[in-house]
């Protein structure tokens, strides 16, 4: 019988797309996955260190994993991998031991290399070296979860040094694939039957190779079978006027715009080694609502509780809020990461006005969210189907161009039947997170 694995994967898109990556290389050396993870011979717990306590976290649910390795009599292989991987290297085997291998995020390549020394017995193996071409994976060797869906590494790494933000030092500085790579690896997925693709990148619409972010959007724009193409995480920084009017001019780029303000406060923001101020933030604003008006969402990342914050600054990240009139936002709580630049300013936001800050930004934003959503009803858009839940009340579902999710009213028709088609909707009702449509338009 061939031998197993069962990857954990936390954090964010690009993680997951990495724990793709190991799946399809374990599985080039004769490895099957399996759902039940107590019987893995491998096991690979794939990690995030973007804010709290991660590193503990981590330490946490290996004492679980180890329990599981005891239970096979130690033949278990456990492999820590990702962004805790890169920031503790070989320190996590001191505190356990029975880890087998801690792989960075930028040497994925080596993983069969540490494997078979592994087998050898040669004992704890490490590597967090910096592989600058760690982004030009071979794609044949990536084993993906989702058919509709598809996900594609474009550029890796962050230079912009936030002072809060830990990428720079577990992504490394910023490589770009080339577009050839990325345009065939997208044909090949959509001549797979992939509907959607996300490109992916820790600033993805810094993508800069032989074209540019605009221009690579067009080329992939032309895939006949492709219908949604969506991208994840863009720095405000990089969406100007030619990108936001190649979104407005191809049907197939998602037109939910991603701009990650992180406080309404210039002082705060320049402390944070943002690059824009509040007005520069509102003039981008203006300029995709000039641009794609009312066919796009917006949406945010905010930190409340940045070293020095007082009130007056958070009371203007809420008026941002309010100005903008976000259709999602996401919310934390700053907290310190090794190495970073705001480390210098201490953390005296106590931890109980850090949590008043963001029950008050959250509230505030699910009002406006509120009248958000159900101004959309009687709106006529399209909806691509990515969830056939049967059960449920309404077992379809999917998410427009902009990307909001969709419950959908089908009538007599068989919910299977739907899946992965994009169809005309008509917007009947609206909740706070989702809305609900009926098929066709008038
Ligand atoms: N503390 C709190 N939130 C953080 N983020 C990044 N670093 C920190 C930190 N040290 C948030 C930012 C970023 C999102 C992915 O996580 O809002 O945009
Ligand atoms: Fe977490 Fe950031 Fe690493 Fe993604 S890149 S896994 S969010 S620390």
């Amino acid at each position: 019988m061939s031998k197993r694995y069962f990857i954990e994967t936390w954090g964010c898109q690009m993680n997951d797309h990495d724990s793709e990556k190991l799946a399809g290389t374990l599985e080039t050396m004769g490895f099957e996955v399996t759902q039940e993870a107590s019987d893995a011979d491998v096991y690979l717990l794939n990690t995030c260190t973007i804010r709290e306590k991660a590193a503990e976290k981590v330490f946490s649910r290996l004492g679980v994993i180890r329990q599981m390795k005891q239970n096979r009599g130690g033949e278990m292989v456990i492999g820590v991998t990702g962004c805790v991987a890169q920031q503790e290297g070989a320190q996590i085997f001191s505190r356990a031991p029975y880890v087998d291998l801690v792989l960075g995020t930028q040497a994925l390549k080596s993983l069969p290399d540490m494997m078979d020394r592994i087998e050898q017995r040669q004992g704890h193996q490490v590597n967090v070296d910096k592989d600058p071409d760690n982004h030009l994976f071979p794609v044949k060797q990536i084993s993906r979860k989702a058919k509709l869906k598809g996900l594609i590494t474009i550029m890796e790494g962050c230079d912009n040094y936030c002072t809060y933000c830990i990428v720079p030092f577990t992504r490394g500085r910023e490589r770009s694939r080339p577009v050839a790579d990325i345009v065939a690896e997208a044909r090949m997925l959509a001549e797979q039957g992939t509907k959607e693709i996300e490109l992916l990148g820790q600033n993805v619409n810094s993508y800069y190779s032989t074209v540019s972010f605009a221009e690579l959007l067009r080329q992939l724009n032309e895939i006949e079978s492709l219908h949604v193409i969506r991208y994840i995480s863009p720095h405000p920084k990089d969406f100007d006027r030619d990108v936001i009017e190649t979104i407005r001019d191809c049907p197939k780029i998602a037109t939910n715009i991603h701009l990650p303000a992180q406080s309404g406060n210039s002082r705060i923001l320049k402390r944070m080694g943002r690059e824009h101020t509040r007005n520069h933030y509102l003039e981008k604003v203006s300029m995709i609502r000039e641009i794609l008006g009312n066919q796009c969402s917006l949406t945010s990342d905010f930190i409340v509780g940045f070293p020095g914050e007082l009130d007056s600054e958070f009371n203007e990240t809420v008026t941002l809020l309010e100005e903008v009139g976000y259709d999602r936002i996401f919310s934390f709580m700053y907290s310190p990461r090794p190495g970073t630049g705001a480390l210098k300013h201490g953390d005296p936001v106590p931890q109980s006005v850090k949590h008043e800050r963001l029950q008050i930004l959250q509230k505030r934003q699910l009002e406006i969210q509120k009248q958000r959503m159900e101004a959309r009803i009687g709106q006529e858009v399209c909806v691509l189907v990515d969830a056939i839940k049967l059960g449920e009340r309404f077992p379809v579902s999917g998410r427009t161009r902009d990307n909001l999710l969709v419950h959908l009213d089908v009538g007599e028709l068989a919910p299977e039947s739907l899946f992965s088609r994009s169809l005309p909707v008509t917007i009947t009702g609206a909740g706070v997170h989702t809305l609900r449509g009926r098929l066709g338009v008038s």
